[in-house]
């Protein structure tokens, strides 16, 4: 091969791995994963029916070691979404962060190499008995059983960084109070100017989760506890990043 052709294979090579890594790429075996993680969701709904939230997560993860795919090599969407997510976080360090929903807290190793402290909670045990083994030798990073909804007030004031992804819409009902509640109770966790990022999974507005995020997302936004630094709509997640405001601050115009 001659050295012009080469490097024109190079650089042909090097746009499509753009083109690949693009985050409106999706594979068709991403589409796999959706439909591996809506067999996951249907059978927490049976679950849940019969004998509550808590009980069906545990049993998903109890059936499962990855309910929703999200550390298999093989399907990027889950690792794309935590890429993009810390990408969106503002360029600093944060002191304390806390991720919501941490699942087997891939996310918070991520927020481990951008924080002082993390702590990871999840509605599972199940969950964090996998999430502390992936952990392993990770010094910065902890994982505790909570539920969103009843989170206690130990917690408050403690975080300058909070996220949730991909947790609340599993929520049930998710009224306009239990919204307007959890966003008043998330702005409780945070200093004065802490980050609170959410991120949910979004499909064209088409399924039940798509309506749910987009609903959690516009309550969030015009709540008085938090102005809206961005917002961004990923191939197919949303995500939205915020900050508390300053007590007595007033919302800023636009925003
Ligand atoms: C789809 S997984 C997302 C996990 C992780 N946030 C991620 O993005 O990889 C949803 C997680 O939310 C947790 N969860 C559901 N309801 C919860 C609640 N009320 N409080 C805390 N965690 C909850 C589940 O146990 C599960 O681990």
């Amino acid at each position: 091969m001659s050295l012009r052709s080469r490097s024109e294979n190079v650089a042909r090579t090097g746009s499509l791995r753009c083109f690949f890594d693009h985050p409106a790429f999706i594979l068709p075996r991403d589409f796999t994963l959706f439909l591996l993680g809506a067999r996951t969701d249907a059978a927490i709904e049976r679950t849940r029916a019969a004998l509550g939230a808590r009980a069906a997560f545990e049993a998903a993860y109890t059936q499962s070691d990855d309910p929703w795919a999200s550390a298999a090599p093989r399907y990027r969407y889950q690792q794309r979404k935590y890429e993009q997510i810390m990408k969106l976080l503002p360029e600093r360090r944060f002191h304390d962060a806390l991720d919501l929903g941490c699942g087997l807290g891939l996310l918070s190793q991520r927020l481990a190499t951008r924080s002082g402290m993390v702590l990871g909670v999840d509605v599972a045990s199940a969950a964090l008995r996998h999430a502390r083994v992936r952990a392993e030798g990770i010094s910065n990073l902890a994982f505790a059983q909570g539920d969103v909804l009843d989170l206690p007030p130990e917690l408050n004031g403690r975080f300058d960084l909070v996220v949730v992804a991909d947790t609340l819409y599993y929520l049930s009902p998710l009224s306009d109070a239990v919204l307007a509640t959890l966003s008043a109770r998330f702005a409780d966790l945070l200093v004065p100017g802490g980050i609170c990022v959410l991120a949910n999974h979004f499909f064209f507005a088409a399924d039940r989760e798509s309506r749910l995020s987009r609903r959690i997302h516009q309550s969030f936004a015009s709540s008085p506890e938090f102005d809206v630094l961005s917002d961004h709509r990923k191939a197919f997640f949303i995500v939205t990043v915020m900050a508390k405001r300053n007590a007595g601050s007033t919302r800023i115009c636009g925003s």
